[in-house]
């Protein structure tokens, strides 16, 4: 690569904070069809997807029907092209507005879906797109990781339903373990390992990092989570536990007191002190 191709990439790639990873279709398919009693007559607004290339806002369109979704808003960052991953190269973005297959071909046709242009970049915290969460029922989206405590907030602070993707690290954050105790927030269905679609002009720091044939770069992690209010038939799943409590099995902490429990099925049903759970607990 010319150095000033290279240096320009990664201009992009600072100023994206490498927060441009994209889903893929079948995750979300996987993951949404759990949910799928909670969307009928409802507003959809997925407020970071840059619109083609968000397999969110694909699910969304092409399962409009099907859901019996009302409308479906999606708006993109620092980005107009809508075919195109966002680069972050343009002060302004566009939004996108979709209410449904009018003519009976079961499409989300190009025509159908209608382009507006936002004053602003897009950014999820700005007035344009506040009023637009304000039109929505529920949020559905994968956040910039680095600005995940804001993005949390502000949904709880507009008392919005949403099943949104992050790092499963993101518990350990004072405010979203609050949420969590508070019963306001929990774990969506399966986490984990997660692939996704990063830009061209990526630049990989990670082990987890590939090319495939056609050229397209793609990263994954083992440490994906779903977040969400939205209920759910596995949280209502009766635990069922069969490991009694031992001294020697369960270490306590130097600087807590509580018992460190490795699995989710390895709690101790005699054992009614604080515990913690290591990064596999969930698994
Ligand atoms: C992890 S990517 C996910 C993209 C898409 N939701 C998907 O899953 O395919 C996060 C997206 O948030 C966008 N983004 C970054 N900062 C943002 C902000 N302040 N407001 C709205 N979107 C932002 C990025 O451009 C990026 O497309």
């Amino acid at each position: 690569m010319a150095k000033s191709t290279a240096n320009s990439n990664l201009h992009k790639a600072k100023k994206g904070k490498n927060d441009e990873f994209y889903n893929q279709l079948s995750d979300i398919e996987n993951k949404l069809k759990h949910y799928k009693d909670h969307f009928k007559g409802k507003v959809v607004y997925c407020n970071c997807d840059a619109p083609r290339v968000s397999n969110f806002f694909h699910y969304f369109s092409h399962n409009f029907e099907l859901l019996g979704l009302k409308k479906l808003i999606a708006t993109c960052y620092k980005n107009q092209q809508i075919d195109l991953f966002s680069d972050n190269s343009s002060e302004k973005a566009v939004y996108l507005i979709y209410e449904g297959d009018k003519n009976q071909n079961f499409k989300p046709d190009d025509e159908k879906i209608e382009v507006f242009p936002l004053k602003g970049d897009g950014d999820f915290r700005s007035e344009e797109c506040i009023e637009l969460l304000k039109q929505a029922d529920i949020v559905v989206t994968n956040p910039p990781f680095s600005l995940f405590r804001e993005y949390v907030a502000q949904l709880v602070e507009y008392d919005k339903k949403f099943l949104i993707i992050g790092n499963q690290n993101a518990i350990t954050y004072k405010e979203i373990f609050s949420l969590i105790k508070e019963n306001k927030i929990w774990l969506g269905y399966k986490n984990g390992d997660m692939e996704f679609k990063v830009p061209d002009y990526y630049e990989p720091k990670a082990t987890r990092y590939w090319q495939d044939e056609t050229g397209q770069k793609w990263r994954s992690m083992g440490n994906i989570c779903w977040f969400t209010n939205l209920d759910h038939s596995k949280r209502h799943e009766e635990l069922i536990l069969y490991k009694s409590y031992h001294e020697n099995d369960y270490p306590k902490y130097d600087n807590y007191d509580a018992v460190e429990v490795s699995k989710v099925d390895h709690i101790p049903m005699d054992y009614n002190g604080y515990m913690g759970g290591t990064n596999n607990f969930f698994e």
